[in-house]
């Protein structure tokens, strides 16, 4: 339970704390008096730090949540609308990557800005595996193609939604149609009773959008992560934590090809009010 830490000297009692939290946890019950907890709001609290994000005086923090702690916004980094667009725009789906491994601090960074993505409830219940290590990738890419055969041998008209025997005759060929040569893996990981999946993959839009900010590409790896949804042997194989399901598996590295262009899409289908 977090408590509410005020600078009287700095607190101008402007209001935005109290306007700005998440479950109108916060009051200011006088006009001249400082902001404070309305009555057993503090066990509550989400500890989302709005509070503090939006006092520009630095006036406020909770006990769980120092005013240090938290970093300034630097306005000379803020991007520009059409920088953004582009940068969104041009992300892609990597398929062809290089020998070269990603640096383990780039990876650590990418898990670092990751865990900024919104959840619900701000629970941020989700967790990572990292798998470096190339042979382990293609361990888990094997394990896919021996489930996608089963699953031909089983359920064909699942085989057929996925394409499972073109997937499957690709490998055979020498051709890693699975994980695509990619040194790394990435699963977005959490409590199966916790409410994840919208958090999930969340997650894994913002680690993909900031390996592509840094260079390194990345992909969904759509096969393992239904792999593991369906085969168990597969599920094991990615040795998470009790009671933990994948909710997102992507393949990182660095790009083999530069992207030139960016695709046509589709025109968004909207309906105006
Ligand atoms: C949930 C999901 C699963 C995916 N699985 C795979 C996959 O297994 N292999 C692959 O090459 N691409 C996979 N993709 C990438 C899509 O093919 C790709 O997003 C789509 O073709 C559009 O290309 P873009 O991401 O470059 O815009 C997946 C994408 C999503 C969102």
């Amino acid at each position: 339970m977090a408590s509410l830490l005020i600078d009287g000297e700095k607190c101008n009692k402007c209001g935005m704390c109290v306007a700005e939290c998440t479950y109108w946890l916060l009051q200011i019950v006088e006009k001249e008096s400082l902001p404070s907890w309305v009555d057993g709001a503090e066990a509550l609290c989400i500890n989302c730090g709005h509070c503090v994000a939006v006092c520009p005086n630095g006036a406020l923090e909770l006990s769980t949540m120092a005013v240090e702690e938290c970093a300034p916004i630097r306005k000379n980094l803020q991007t520009s609308p059409e920088q953004l667009e582009q940068f969104l725009k041009s992300r892609r789906s990597i398929h062809e990557y290089e020998e070269n491994p990603v640096e383990h601090e780039k990876l650590a960074r990418l898990i670092d800005i990751a865990r900024y993505a919104p959840s619900a409830n701000n629970y941020q219940p989700v967790q990572w595996l990292v798998i470096e290590k190339r042979e382990e990738v293609k361990q888990l890419a094997q394990m896919a193609i021996d489930w996608l055969r089963e699953v031909v041998e089983n359920d064909p008209l699942f085989a057929e939604l996925m394409r499972a025997k073109e997937f499957i005759a690709g490998w055979d060929s020498g051709i890693d149609v699975i994980t695509r040569g990619a040194p790394h893996l990435i699963v977005a990981h959490a409590q199966k009773d916790s409410v994840p999946m919208g958090d999930g993959l969340i997650a894994m839009t913002y680690l993909e959008l900031a390996a592509h900010s840094m260079g390194i590409g990345a992909c969904w790896a759509g096969f393992i992560q239904v792999g593991a949804t369906f085969d168990p042997a597969l599920a094991q194989a990615l040795r998470l934590p009790e009671d933990h399901l994948s909710f997102g598996t992507m393949i990182i590295g660095y790009p083999k090809y530069k992207i030139s262009r960016i695709p046509k899409r589709n025109e968004a289908q909207v309906i105006w009010r």
